[in-house]
């Protein structure tokens, strides 16, 4: 089930960002992702930043597993397995994406696909924001005002949208992040996807560890749509720990 490949390219992107670029002939929709392992540290997922034929992964620093892929050289070997998940529907009309930290990784191949859109792309601060070069017009927020609107991506989201007509929303990003843009796509009765994560163990349906409202993250999404979003009382509230516990996000 596992394939090897060889990371061809190794990127910088933005502060404990970067992208890994390898071969593998698997057919990918903007949305899906991999299932990445490191034999004796960890197996966890990751989205398709790059979908055409060498893909790539854009990880971001933070625990281990990320940590010892941060350290890994152009030539070293990944195992991976996937494309896993249901990605994006591309809808018709005008979309705005709004994407925070490295959700950009999993939105940069829908916005490709895209005709008519806009795009946030938010961070902290202006050294963590990521893919600003690669998609021309895009608008920045930084939580720091260090660039861009001086504020978090759904406020300045919500001064677009009342300056402008959009027909969907895509997003992507820190789960309080998702969970207002959902709350302000109800509002506005807009149709909304968002890609959600949760703790994935399996990836392919089987040990529910990704549950969030009875779906699960691995095969029912990651990407959801509304009105189901609409409905989903745990996104933003509460998430489930590696042992399977509900704890408040
Ligand atoms: C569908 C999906 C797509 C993702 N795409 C990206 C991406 O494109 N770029 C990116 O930087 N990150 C992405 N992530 C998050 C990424 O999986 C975690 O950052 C990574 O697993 C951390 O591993 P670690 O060993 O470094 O951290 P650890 O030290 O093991 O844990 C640190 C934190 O990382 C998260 N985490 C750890 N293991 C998992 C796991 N198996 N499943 C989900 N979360 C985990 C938990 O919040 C945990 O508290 C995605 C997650 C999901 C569910
Ligand atoms: S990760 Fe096992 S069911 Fe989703």
């Amino acid at each position: 089930m596992y394939r090897v490949v060889k990371i061809e390219k190794i990127k910088d992107e933005a502060k404990g960002i970067k992208t890994f670029r390898f071969h593998d002939s698997h057919k990918v929709e903007p949305g899906q992702f991999y299932m990445i392992w490191l034999p004796g540290v960890d197996e966890f997922p990751m989205s398709v930043s790059y979908v055409h034929d060498l893909k790539g992964v854009t990880v971001k620093k933070i625990g281990k597993g990320t940590e010892k892929m941060h350290g890994m050289k152009e030539g070293d070997k990944l195992w991976i397995r996937g494309p896993y998940g249901h990605g994006f529907k591309v809808e018709k009309g005008k979309a705005l994406v709004v994407g925070g930290g490295s959700g950009m990784a999993t939105l940069a191949p829908l916005i490709e696909k895209l005709k008519d859109y806009e795009v946030i792309i938010a961070a902290r601060n202006k050294e963590e924001l990521l893919f600003t070069e690669r998609f021309k017009d895009v608008k920045i927020a930084t939580d720091d005002g260090s660039l861009g609107y001086h504020g978090f991506a759904t406020e300045l989201a919500e001064i677009m949208l009342e300056e402008n007509t959009y027909d969907v929303i895509y997003t992507c990003g820190p789960e309080p992040m998702m969970a207002k843009m959902v709350e302000i796509a109800k509002k506005r009765g807009i149709k909304i996807q968002a890609s959600l994560e949760r703790f994935m163990k399996c990836g392919i349906g089987i040990c529910d560890s990704c549950s969030i409202n009875g779906y699960r993250v691995c095969v029912d999404g990651p990407v959801f749509s509304s009105p189901l979003l609409f409905e989903m009382d745990e996104l933003g509230k509460e998430k489930r720990r590696p042992s399977g516990l509900k704890v408040k996000i």
